[in-house]
């Protein structure tokens, strides 16, 4: 690694003490990477502490959101500590970066940010099952200037916040037949500020109505399932996997893709494809969709109990379904290193001795 390491990181990570209640992305851990790029230039990367941005209040990302960013685990396992498919967040931040007229963040710039936080924020990762280090790789457009134009200078960060997963518990899910998160041919595929920005009306509302979390439609038909606000979406019907088909407005989940593939070669069949929401709706409650569950880095697999509109409430059990169990196990014990790496997606982090 190239990095840089600021002397002042030693006495920041010593300083620091994991607090015994953790919840989710509220904890951050005392250091992060910074890196710059100039005019399409990148500067090396650096490790420096933790501290609050300088940025001058013209920068266009304040103004024009040039922002996009990405989430990811760094893992404890018995041989040390393993990342996910980094390299599957590396190439998702630079088809954002480009959808947003900014320069990609070159991957081994990506990978330096990643491993050497990981590494240097080994003792924060928590130990029981379900918990781990979340990193979250961000890239700001920082030119001080109001012209509706790409900036030309940015800033990425990586910073990191030891964690428990997201909602561990089964969701209530509010199908969201009004509002959209994503346009046609707009960022849905992306991950950029602006796409959660425009879901959050939505979730204040379900919140009321006593419901955790929204199923977006997609915004060009209004009536088949694109996915959650951070998660994507799965469905049991006789025994098979339903996911919607990628469409443009669909952020490509890392944890979408390995569970298809972990599915398939667990035999099941799995379909992805157009789901209509009144289809699916008679499904449950005729009960040949047994299971609906949301997928995520920082969910991992969270069962959904309740669809909800405003007809009515479609009720699916409580309790994590087999299925969704199953594939649960099966990638935790990849990535907590309990059982054979068989797609060979873990990436070990070299450690660093602190003293
Ligand atoms: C909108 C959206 N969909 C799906 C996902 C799941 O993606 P991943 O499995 O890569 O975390 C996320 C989380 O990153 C998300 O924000």
């Amino acid at each position: 690694m190239s990095v840089s390491i600021d002397p002042a990181v030693a006495a920041s990570l010593r300083g620091f003490e994991v607090p015994e209640k953790l919840g989710f992305g509220s904890v951050m851990a005392p250091v992060m990477f910074r890196a710059t790029c100039q005019d399409g230039v990148w500067s090396g990367g650096e490790l420096v502490p933790y501290a609050p941005l300088s940025l001058d209040p013209a920068a266009k990302v304040l103004h024009y959101a040039q922002s996009c960013f990405e989430g990811m685990k760094a893992y404890r396992t018995a041989g040390g500590v393993s990342l996910f498919r980094p390299e599957r967040n590396a190439h998702r931040m630079a088809y954002s970066a480009e959808r947003l007229c900014m320069p990609a963040v070159p991957e081994p710039l990506f990978m330096d940010g990643v491993k050497t936080v990981s590494a240097y924020c080994a003792n924060l990762i928590p130990a029981n099952s379900g918990e781990s280090l979340y990193l979250r790789p961000f890239l700001i457009g920082t030119q001080p200037d109001l012209s509706v134009s790409a900036s030309t200078s940015y800033e990425f960060y990586v910073i990191a916040s030891p964690s428990e997963a997201y909602h561990a518990g089964n969701m209530r899910v509010w199908v969201e037949r009004d509002d959209a998160r994503a346009a046609v041919g707009g960022t849905g595929d992306a991950k950029v500020g602006g796409n959660y920005a425009a879901s959050l009306q939505s979730i204040a509302r379900l919140k009321k109505r006593g419901f955790d979390q929204s199923l977006w439609l997609n915004p060009g038909n209004r009536h088949t399932v694109d996915e959650l606000s951070g998660m994507n979406f799965f469905a049991v019907m006789d025994g098979e996997l339903h996911t919607p088909a990628l469409n443009g407005s669909i952020l490509e989940g890392v944890t979408r893709e390995s569970l298809l593939m972990l599915a398939r070669e667990q035999g099941y069949t799995v379909h992805e494809r157009d789901i209509d929401i009144d289809d699916l709706m008679a499904l449950v409650r005729s009960g040949t969709c047994s299971e609906a569950f949301a997928c995520g880095t920082a969910a991992i697999i969270s069962p959904i109990s309740v669809l909800g509109d405003g007809n009515g409430l479609y009720e699916l059990s409580a309790a994590p379904g087999p299925v969704a169990e199953r594939l649960r196990s099966a990638l935790l014990d990849i990535q907590e290193g309990r059982s054979e790496d068989a797609f060979g997606w873990m990436v070990p982090v070299d450690m660093v001795n602190l003293d």
